[in-house]
């Protein structure tokens, strides 16, 4: 068998173990400059395969994808996610992908857009002068709020506590769970089905962080079905839930269950919230540190912009704008990584996959990579407005190949516009001077928030 370089001794992976779990980027980097960009990691009856090499990206996420599913990490996710478009598998994701498809097209996107504006103008509206405010805070409130209203309309107050609170013991629990004692002792005692195990250990934890999390399951069922239910006998067609609800799938004709549909909302929920809202608070941090960007930003929104909040085309003139979010996305995206497992043996280029192995797309270190970007650690909002400019998969904020995320359109409309209402309205100083800290879990997001201080433009 022909496997890539790696670590193989029993001690390195123990050693290693550790490092992921105190500091998963620098693991992936110490393995790439000591390894070469694919690293082969054999771990007790579990191999790994981390690349860092755009070509072998695109064999395994797009060219090559029918060899692969979502990875075993994914399994920890389902406890949520349950078979919705993030975790679900072969015919059954395909069908959902193709109804999903359906409702999140630009036309959708388009007939939403005000709602954005909406929410940007209420959360911008309890800012007072001189405030300090915590971007990173108000962007989780504000991503949660625009696609809460976009799948499911308009909640009640009540409605938006219980949602708030679940999604964030939900994630709280995804961040926190994977507990080092329990990946050491599988690694020391290998067992077949290790992620179930540890998923099932981890759920017996007596823990506040656990019990929390099965309430937020329940409480996030039950007002997901119960929407799900009000909206049927309505018959309205105001949001996305409404337009998933009546539709056919065009192969069948049959529709989703409201087990299905419950999948769907909790997906959309929660993968559409934390990415935008990080990817958001990591580009602010970016026109905090370089002020000639962020003058360039203003000057492009404040020119553009001609009313109080952007229209659907002013946010297409926003070139400018859009390639400082890209750039942000591409030193910080939300996802850092992606993995895959391989169904059967196959190969990475010249490299044997064995059967079952984890093939991890390091999208952190990848986009970072002086072999695909000049001066990668500048940042550099211009080379988005080059064209062609880069390998297509060293730049995967958004994943690639079929999987590629469903929420692209509406995430970038949503980012840029609500950038360019903050920028139209306040400028923004830092509050504190100092470089944000990456924090590792489902995303990367900044450790210590984002406080910066306002000051309201007269326009
Ligand atoms: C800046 C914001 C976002 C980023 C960086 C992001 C990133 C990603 C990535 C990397 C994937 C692929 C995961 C994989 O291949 O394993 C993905 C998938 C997905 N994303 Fe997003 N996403 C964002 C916003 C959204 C939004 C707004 C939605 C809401 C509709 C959304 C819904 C989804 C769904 C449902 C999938 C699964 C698609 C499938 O497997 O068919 N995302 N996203």
């Amino acid at each position: 068998m022909n496997y890539p370089p790696g670590p193989s001794s029993f001690w390195e992976m123990i050693r290693l173990l550790i490092k992921r779990q105190i500091d998963p980027i620098g693991f992936y980097e110490s393995m790439f400059t000591k390894y070469g960009d694919m690293v082969f990691i054999r771990g007790g009856k579990h191999n790994f395969l981390l690349l860092n090499n755009a070509d072998a990206i695109e064999q395994v996420l797009q060219t090559d994808a029918k060899q692969y599913k979502k990875s075993t990490a994914y399994e920890r996710f389902r406890l949520i996610f349950g078979n919705g478009l993030l975790t679900s598998e072969g015919e059954v994701w395909k069908k959902q992908r193709r109804m999903m498809a359906g409702a999140f097209t630009v036309k959708n996107i388009e007939k939403l857009y005000p709602l954005i504006n909406e929410e940007t103008e209420k959360m911008i509206s309890h800012w007072k002068e001189s405030d300090v405010v915590d971007l990173a805070e108000e962007m989780n409130g504000l991503t949660l709020q625009i696609i809460s209203r976009t799948m499911l309309g308009e909640l009640r107050d009540e409605e938006k506590k219980i949602l708030r609170a679940a999604v964030q013991d939900m994630l709280k629990y995804l961040q926190t769970s994977r507990h080092l004692w329990l990946q050491l002792f599988l690694l020391i005692f290998p067992i077949k089905d290790r992620i179930a195990f540890s998923i099932k250990i981890e759920s017996k934890l007596p823990l506040k962080s656990t019990r929390n999390f099965f309430k937020s399951i329940d409480s996030i069922n039950h007002l997901v079905h119960r929407l799900i239910e009000t909206r049927r006998l309505q018959g309205r067609n105001e949001n996305l839930l409404d337009l998933l609800i009546r539709m056919t799938d065009s192969d069948d004709g049959s529709g989703m269950t409201n087990g299905q549909l419950r999948d769907e909302v909790v997906n959309v929920l929660i993968a559409g919230h934390e990415t935008t809202s990080n990817a958001l608070s990591w580009t602010f941090h970016q026109l905090l540190k370089y002020p000639e960007v962020m003058s360039k930003v203003t000057t492009e929104v404040r020119t553009i912009i001609q009313g109080e909040t952007p229209t659907y085309e002013e946010i297409e003139k926003l070139i400018y704008t859009k390639a400082v979010f890209q750039e942000s996305m591409r030193l910080y995206p939300p996802f850092w990584r992606i993995s895959r497992q391989a169904q059967g043996p196959t190969k990475v280029q010249e490299f044997d996959v064995p059967e079952g192995t984890d093939v991890i797309a390091a999208i952190y270190t990848v986009q970072r990579s002086p072999l695909y970007w000049s001066e990668p650690l500048m940042f550099r909002p211009e080379r988005f407005l080059e064209e062609n400019a880069h390998h297509k998969f060293s730049y995967i904020p958004f994943g690639a190949g079929p999987r590629v995320c469903i929420g692209i359109h509406l995430a970038m409309i949503e980012a840029i516009s609500i950038i360019a209402t903050c920028l139209k309205k306040y400028d923004i100083a830092p509050a504190f001077s100092s470089d944000p800290t990456p924090l590792l879990s489902l995303t990367m997001q900044p450790k210590e928030g984002c406080k910066v201080k306002i000051k309201k433009v007269s326009l």
